[in-house]
């Protein structure tokens, strides 16, 4: 009895799944749930069924009645579904509207990082990263900067505020990219090329022109014979990419502890092109960023000969080149999480 209850079901669900229109599928139902199915007919004399057998017996046909019924529906809804748009008693108009699903779109911040990275991967940059948490010693130390170093007063720190886990060794959240020059240069011998992009964090109070976090990329060449003028070359060529062909930049001295001479770069104003007006703050010259010979000392420390080779780094904050470009006027629109304001890049 048991047998026949199984061979039912496998042949009722072979052919459930043959069925392709609604009328074959009423065939089916009567043939297999029908008042006059083997399946009901099993069920109706259960009674004479030899005790022993009967519960199992009885068990699996209600179990298949079960699945077969729901099985019919399933499949009785799909083909309704297919004939009522084959018939045209449904029609699909193509012409409707779709649901609009919101695309999302990268970060200004995101897409500036992306054309600064392809700008100097393509003059043969490689892409570093390292730590936002940062040792002192990489932060400071290392680029020249001792603990009472005056310099160190251009960069308001946030420190990590775990003395008992970091012992003498204080941390900080880093205040510039440049401590990845250091990592670099310190496992990696020359000849070195890298840009390092990332976050960087200044205690700062929060205005439209300062934000407690921002982002830099540092980039640093070291190989024999590199000079001020591959400097020039490669951050002119920079300016010219992202800025325009036609850019005309300018050197100027400036002083950082880790590099010497020390330069401060600015490109001619992209609003009056060098006849003053308000964005340049009527100097017709806008500054992008700091760079400069790698300091012998901290090329030193670190075991590379400075008799041999010499380097260049430089650094540059990016959220500066969006709101050049886009003229946009408070910092602090970047990480307001404003959609109004992201949307429109
Ligand atoms: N790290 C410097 C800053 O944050 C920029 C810089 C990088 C200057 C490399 C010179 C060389 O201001």
């Amino acid at each position: 009895m048991l047998n026949q209850v199984e061979e039912l079901a496998s042949k009722a669900l072979d052919e459930l799944a043959k069925v392709t229109n609604v009328n074959e599928i009423e065939a089916w139902r009567i043939r297999y749930l029908g008042r006059k199915s083997n399946l009901i007919h099993i069920l109706r004399s259960l009674a004479t069924v030899p005790i022993n057998e009967r519960r199992e017996v009885g068990a699996r046909a209600n179990e298949l009645k079960k699945s077969l019924e729901t099985a019919f529906e399933e499949k009785k809804v799909d083909l309704e579904s297919d004939s009522a748009l084959l018939t045209g008693r449904e029609t699909l108009d193509v012409t409707l509207p779709g649901q609009q699903i919101p695309l999302g779109r990268l970060h200004p911040t995101t897409q500036i990082l992306e054309e600064i990275c392809d700008i100097f991967s393509s003059m043969g940059f490689q892409v570093v990263e390292g730590p936002e948490v940062e040792w002192d010693y990489y932060n400071f130390e290392a680029l020249n900067m001792p603990a009472d170093h005056p310099a160190r007063d251009m960069f308001a720190t946030l420190w990590v505020d775990f003395e008992t886990k970091t012992g003498d060794r204080p941390m900080l959240l880093r205040t510039h990219t440049s401590p990845v020059q250091i990592r670099v240069m310190e496992k990696t011998p020359p000849p070195i090329r890298i840009i390092a992009p990332g976050r960087v964090y200044r205690y700062e109070a929060t205005d439209a022109t300062h934000e407690w976090m921002f982002y830099q990329v540092e980039g640093l060449a070291v190989d024999r014979n590199i000079t001020l003028a591959d400097l020039k070359g490669t951050l002119f060529e920079f300016a010219r990419r992202l800025f325009g062909e036609d850019r005309k930049c300018r050197f100027r001295c400036d002083y950082f502890p880790f590099v010497e001479p020390g330069v401060e770069v600015a490109i001619d104003c992209l609003v009056c092109h060098g006849a003053g007006c308000r964005l340049c703050d009527n100097s017709g010259w806008i500054e992008i960023l700091g760079a400069g010979m790698v300091h012998p000392e901290v090329l030193r420390r670190l075991g590379i000969d400075p008799q041999i080779y010499s380097g260049f780094a430089f650094g540059m904050g990016v959220e500066r080149i969006p709101i050049l470009r886009y003229g946009i006027d408070d910092i602090r629109l970047f990480y307001g999480n404003d959609l109004r304001f992201l949307k429109q890049f």
